[in-house]
């Protein structure tokens, strides 16, 4: 059987080797590939009918043979339209310089969530993206920022119009459903203001030991300006475990940061205010524009802003529904395009979502 096939290829080949026009090729199709009748089209047919261990070989035999004519039908075509462009004097000039085709390549931002995810994966955290489109429990109220809570403000997002009653799921994984610890009746569905949004729902899922990082879109309700856009990405890590402290916060943001700018930086921490973190802290670098002479970029302080960080309230962790006291954790998040305007000296935030191709093309 394989001889035949092998016959039946040099056979094929040399047709279309001699084929004149078009038609010819057709005929030469049908005669070896046609549905009905096509001789190579019948062996393949009849393959189910030979014994076991032969029908493999044949098989991947008869489909090579077919590849091969189908290419060699197609090169010819190609050649014999060429022919009659030349005869018609349209020359084929195979010296010409080919058709520039132009590469994409990735976005800034993506560029920047790839290194971060590469950064964090080494140090032994899990990515996660999330939902964006979450109940106002898990955006708030489940991280100690209850209805009527002044910070609910400086986190203003978009609303949804459906709400969702307690004991309604919205989405199969979930990630819209209202808690049934929350005393909410009904929880609107809005566009998560931040990746923290993820922390309990992570932690309702799984037992710690938890190391996540969470980096995805947000959206706030803002006026954009040079430094506010409507939808941001931010990085969010949580590590929740027995015996978490400060001291592994701050070791693992600053191996986070010498990864990411490839150098030993100077950091700083400072009191601040988070309701799902006590104490919380904000972290600022030393400014790497100008090596803290002072400059617009640093407000002439010579640090800049970088993330906010704490260790996680007890409050997140009853929402999670851990026993008291069980575990200690902390909580990191970081604006992932500041990072990106950071390592490319971009002064407006607004060119990232721009879609400008004249802004793009410089990465
Ligand atoms: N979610 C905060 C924001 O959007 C950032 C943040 C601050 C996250 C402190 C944290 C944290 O986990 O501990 O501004």
């Amino acid at each position: 059987m394989e001889n035949k096939i092998e016959r039946l290829q040099k056979y094929a080949l040399e047709e279309i080797k001699n084929a004149k026009d078009k038609d010819t090729l057709d005929t030469i199709w049908r005669k070896y590939l046609g549905r009905k009748d096509g001789t190579l089209t019948k062996i393949l047919r009849g393959i189910k009918d030979l014994d076991k261990d032969q029908r493999p070989k044949v098989g991947s035999a008869a489909n090579t043979v077919r590849a091969k004519i189908e290419a060699h039908i197609d090169m010819r075509g190609k050649s014999l339209r060429q022919g009659q462009r030349a005869d018609k004097g349209e020359l084929l000039d195979v010296t010409l310089p080919g058709k520039h085709i132009e590469f994409g390549h990735l976005h800034p931002s993506t560029q920047m969530r790839e290194r971060v995810a590469q950064i964090f994966i080494s140090l032994g955290f899990e990515i996660l993206e999330g939902n964006e489109i979450v109940s106002d429990y898990y955006n708030f109220e489940a991280l100690n920022i209850p209805q009527g809570h002044p910070a609910r403000d400086m986190w203003d997002t978009f609303y949804i119009k459906t709400r969702i009653n307690a004991d309604q799921i919205a989405d199969q994984r979930g990630y819209i459903s209202v808690n049934p610890r929350s005393n909410q009746r009904k929880s609107a569905l809005l566009l998560r203001t931040h990746t923290s949004a993820m922390q309990v729902k992570v932690m309702e899922e799984r037992e710690p030991p938890i190391r996540v990082c969470v980096i995805g879109k947000c959206f706030r309700h803002e006026a954009t300006d040079a430094s506010h856009e409507h939808t941001l990405y931010q990085i969010e890590g949580f590590v929740v475990d027995k015996h978490i402290s400060i001291a592994n916060l701050i070791y693992t943001l600053k191996s986070f940061l010498r990864s990411l700018f490839q150098t030993e930086v100077k950091t700083r921490l400072r009191p601040s205010y988070f309701p799902f973190t006590e104490p919380s802290f904000e972290v600022d670098i030393e400014c790497l524009n100008c090596n803290k002479s002072g400059c617009s970029a640093c407000s002439h302080s010579g640090w800049m802003e970088i993330l906010g960080c704490g260790m996680i309230h007890p409050h997140v962790f009853k929402a999670a529904g851990y026993p008291k006291g069980a575990y200690t954790g902390f909580a990191f998040g970081a604006g992932l395009d500041r990072l990106v305007m950071l390592r490319h000296k971009i002064d407006d935030v607004r060119w990232l979502h721009s879609g400008d191709l004249r802004f793009i093309k410089q990465f």
